[in-house]
């Protein structure tokens, strides 16, 4: 490469030079975005941020795979804005190393912004401009061409089903409608990542439904979502994988099956009409970790997946000439693992 370069100074062909440079300059950029693994949209390593003496972000490192929708899900202070803050070039990065879209932050947070749309946690709408107009305002500020920006407008307000609002001021909407439009917005820019803090917080139940509907849309679409929320159902419910983030720490990353499945406590309630007879009869299912009687039956937990058990424990107190009342399943959901990792108590980080 120097060789190639130093002959032709030499030869002073500044024009090829200039155009060698170039081509160099080209290959680094995709040399650059080739040391992501290909399927990364988002790659973290070792992000630490502070704000002051509160230490908001120790040490975090996760990847986000193109296509996917990867929740952090975290109680009140666990650090999940001060991440995305980062991430999207809000706030400035202190220590790790971040690329999102293939392009380092510290070095490229121009390309980056350009990649990304966002809907922060706290509502940022002018009140007096229409529906219309912060759509408009917000394409204007992009430079997206007149035409195409028009056209993508009418597209996204389809999209969360606001074009009959078009002309209402901010102001006059609903907090779901207001949710909506700031999701729309982020969207104009045909983003590939779009980060969405706390996408339903404060919404009836009917509308988050209506807007994890929209968040699937969008990702079927294309883009790669990256949330955070502290509603465990809606973690479970939307995303391919999850980060439980607590005192600015990552401490479990996984599928939700696999963060549920980990917790091993699949538990079975069995009623029969003779649970001490029951009882014994079941004693050599090696994987029943422990048995607790109660007025409403036993309790029966499960070292490992709890639906292949059922039908064995059935089978045996049937054999036994027991007669059985009712026999249920419950798996662990995801608040059960929220809590075997964060605890039960509400907290905030630094108060
Ligand atoms: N601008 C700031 N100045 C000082 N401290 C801050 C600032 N922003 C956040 N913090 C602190 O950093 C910690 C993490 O806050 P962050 O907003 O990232 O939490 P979060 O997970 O988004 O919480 P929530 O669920 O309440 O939105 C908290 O202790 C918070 O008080
Ligand atoms: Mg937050």
């Amino acid at each position: 490469m120097s060789n190639f370069a130093i002959i032709r100074i030499r030869r002073g062909e500044k024009k090829i030079w200039t155009f060698y440079m170039k081509v160099l300059l080209r290959a680094g950029r995709r040399t650059g975005r080739h040391l992501m693994r290909e399927d990364n949209i988002i790659e973290v390593r070792d992000l630490e941020h502070s704000f002051g003496e509160i230490q908001a972000v120790r040490s975090v490192s996760f990847s986000v795979r193109k296509g996917e929708i990867f929740s952090f899900l975290g109680p009140n202070g666990a650090g999940k804005s001060t991440t995305i803050n980062v991430l999207t070039t809000l706030l400035p990065i202190q220590k790790g190393t971040v690329r999102v879209a293939g392009y380092d932050l510290a070095r490229e947070p121009e390309r980056v912004r350009e990649s990304i749309g966002i809907v922060f946690q706290d509502e940022v709408l002018d009140r007096d401009l229409t529906v219309w107009e912060t759509m408009e305002f917000h394409g204007r500020l992009y430079s997206i061409p007149r035409d195409e920006r028009r056209q993508r407008i009418d597209d996204m307000l389809a999209v969360v089903e606001l074009e009959a609002k078009r002309d209402v001021r901010t102001k006059h909407l609903s907090g779901g409608m207001k949710r909506r439009l700031e999701i729309a917005r982020g969207l104009m820019t045909r983003p590939e990542v779009l980060f969405l803090d706390e996408p339903t917080q404060g919404l009836d139940p009917q509308t988050r439904l209506r807007m994890w509907d929209y968040i699937r849309q969008v990702n079927a679409a294309g883009t790669t979502i990256f949330l955070t929320t502290h509603y465990m159902d809606e973690a479970d419910m939307l995303s391919d994988r999850i980060s439980i983030i607590d005192h600015g720490r990552i401490v479990v990353t996984g599928t939700p099956e696999e963060l549920k499945d980990a917790l091993g406590e699949d538990v079975i309630y069995l009623e029969t009409v003779d649970d001490a007879r029951a009882e014994e009869a079941i004693q050599g299912i090696d994987e029943i970790r422990s048995i607790t009687e109660s007025p409403r039956g036993l309790s029966i937990t499960i070292s490992t997946d709890g639906s292949h058990c059922l039908p064995r424990i059935v089978e045996l107190v049937r054999g036994a000439g027991i007669d059985i009342v009712s026999a249920n399943l419950k798996k662990p959901t995801m608040d059960d693992v929220f809590v075997h990792y964060t605890g039960r108590e509400l907290r905030d980080m630094g108060g």
